[in-house]
């Protein structure tokens, strides 16, 4: 397994493209099997769980390919609308399936995700929404089998505005007979890439971004070209990265306002923003001053994807913050390790007191899932000496080579793997 080491303590400095969003781009290629013809897209970034959502494709009898940020799917021998048990775990995103295939095959066989690291996951609201549009859902051991003769569109309403299940019944409704009306729908970025997707293609979807989105189902969806829109947990990590380390860094291919809440944290612990466009400027020049409480919650409010990370920053202010989180019952997980790395954080159920020591130390530290794993690395750039973070498999779902992301801003950080390991023992 392939470690991260970090000599840290060095401030972050120069300028960083953003990659394309692995949560938009995830959807969206599940939704290019609805479309008739070659789907081009645009920006997406080179991440584990993107070549698994391929891997599942062609399982399925796509035609894919990839160059760089651009990768093409063809759907039209699409001829199996069973997702393998073993590809179901080893990516949960995989549930995005679940609306595509119903909606082209009338039927779709998928196995229970299960629980993760950061929480239970249940997927009820997306079964719900997928009843509710006429699919009956079987439900064997840990397989479901969902078929519909027909899909037929109606008012659906989310008791919680899931992102998940607000997608796979968008996905599923656009080629439904007559209009859905999702309410209580998730607001987030992603959303509102998904229906500017899927309209390129021929859908009418209309409202993503705000709580209520009308579809109005449509016969047929085509072939189209679409840009995925910029990581914005990447750009939010890379932001406190910067202010952890009192660096001073310049974000390009950004969307400002997709981070309005953490931009508003970071100017309330003292950090210098300045944003423009598709531009942020973060300086963060003095220990950050504490923040007293940050509640995680859907968009537009605080993301549970950006809570390790501040965390760390918060570690680090001079005074006691208060992290509260309500998203995912398991996302604190990274907090044992950051306190062996000399935090002072002490948790009670789902709220994090986190009581600021002027400096972090390096030390090894396991890296359980992808944000907490990019909490520890953002921890290693700040502290004094070495940090070895473990199991960067997580991190490798979501940041593109993480390593050379903050190399390329000055950091000392470099992968150790197993097989230069044995080629160089030195
Ligand atoms: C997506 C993001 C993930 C982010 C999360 C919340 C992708 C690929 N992943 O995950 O990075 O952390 O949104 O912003 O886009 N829930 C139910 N029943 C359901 C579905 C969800 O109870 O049927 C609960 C979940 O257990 C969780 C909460 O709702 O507690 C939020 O989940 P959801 O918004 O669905 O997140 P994901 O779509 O899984």
């Amino acid at each position: 397994m392939d470690k991260l080491v970090i000599e840290g303590g060095k401030p972050l400095s120069g300028t960083i493209r953003i990659h394309g969003a692995k949560n938009a781009a995830l959807p969206i290629m599940a939704a290019s099997l609805l479309a008739d013809g070659e789907v081009r897209l645009l920006n997406v970034p080179r991440l584990l769980d993107i070549e698994v959502m391929l891997g599942i494709l062609s399982r399925l009898g796509c035609d894919t390919s990839r160059e760089d940020e651009e990768v093409v799917i063809d759907s039209s021998k699409a001829n199996s609308f069973h997702v393998p048990e073993d590809l179901m775990k080893q990516m949960r995103s995989s549930i995005f399936l679940m609306g595509p295939l119903l909606a082209r095959f009338g039927e779709v066989c998928i196995y229970q995700p299960g629980g993760c690291a950061i929480g239970e996951r249940k997927i009820d609201l997306h079964l719900y929404g997928l009843e509710a549009l006429g699919a009956t859902i079987e439900e064997t051991g840990s397989q479901i089998r969902c078929t519909a003769n027909k899909l037929t569109g109606t008012d659906i309403h989310l008791d919680f505005p899931s992102v998940g299940a607000t997608e796979n019944i968008m996905m599923a409704a656009v080629l439904a007979e007559g209009t859905t009306i999702i309410t209580n729908a998730a607001r987030e970025p992603e959303i509102q890439d998904l229906q500017h997707f899927l309209n390129q293609m021929g859908a009418q979807v209309i409202g993503a971004g705000t709580d209520t989105i009308t579809i109005r189902g449509v016969k047929k969806l085509g072939a189209c070209e679409y840009e995925i829109l910029p990581d914005r947990i990447v750009a939010g990590t890379v932001l406190i990265a910067a202010a952890a380390t009192r660096g001073s860094v310049i974000l390009t291919n950004c969307n400002p306002s997709h981070l309005v809440s953490l931009l508003h944290v970071l100017r309330r612990a003292g950090i210098q923003i300045r944003a423009y466009d598709d531009i942020i400027n973060v300086n963060g020049l003095t220990r950050p001053k504490v923040v007293e409480r940050i509640v995680t919650s859907p968009y537009p409010a605080f993301p549970t994807d950006l809570q390790s990370q501040v965390m760390v920053l918060l570690s680090l202010a001079e005074g006691t913050s208060i992290i509260k989180e309500t998203v995912f019952e398991g996302r604190f997980k990274h907090v044992d390790e950051l306190v062996r790395m000399g935090a002072d954080i002490t948790v009670d159920l789902y709220t994090a007191i986190v009581r600021g020591v002027p400096r972090l130390f390096g030390a090894t530290v396991e890296a359980t899932d992808l944000r907490a794993g990019a909490a520890l690395v953002i921890a290693g750039l700040a502290a004094q000496g070495k940090t070895t973070v473990e199991q960067v498999h997580h991190i490798d779902r979501g940041y593109e080579r993480i390593e050379d992301l903050f190399q390329s801003l000055g950091a000392s950080v470099y992968r150790e793997s197993p097989l230069i390991k044995q080629l160089d023992p030195a």
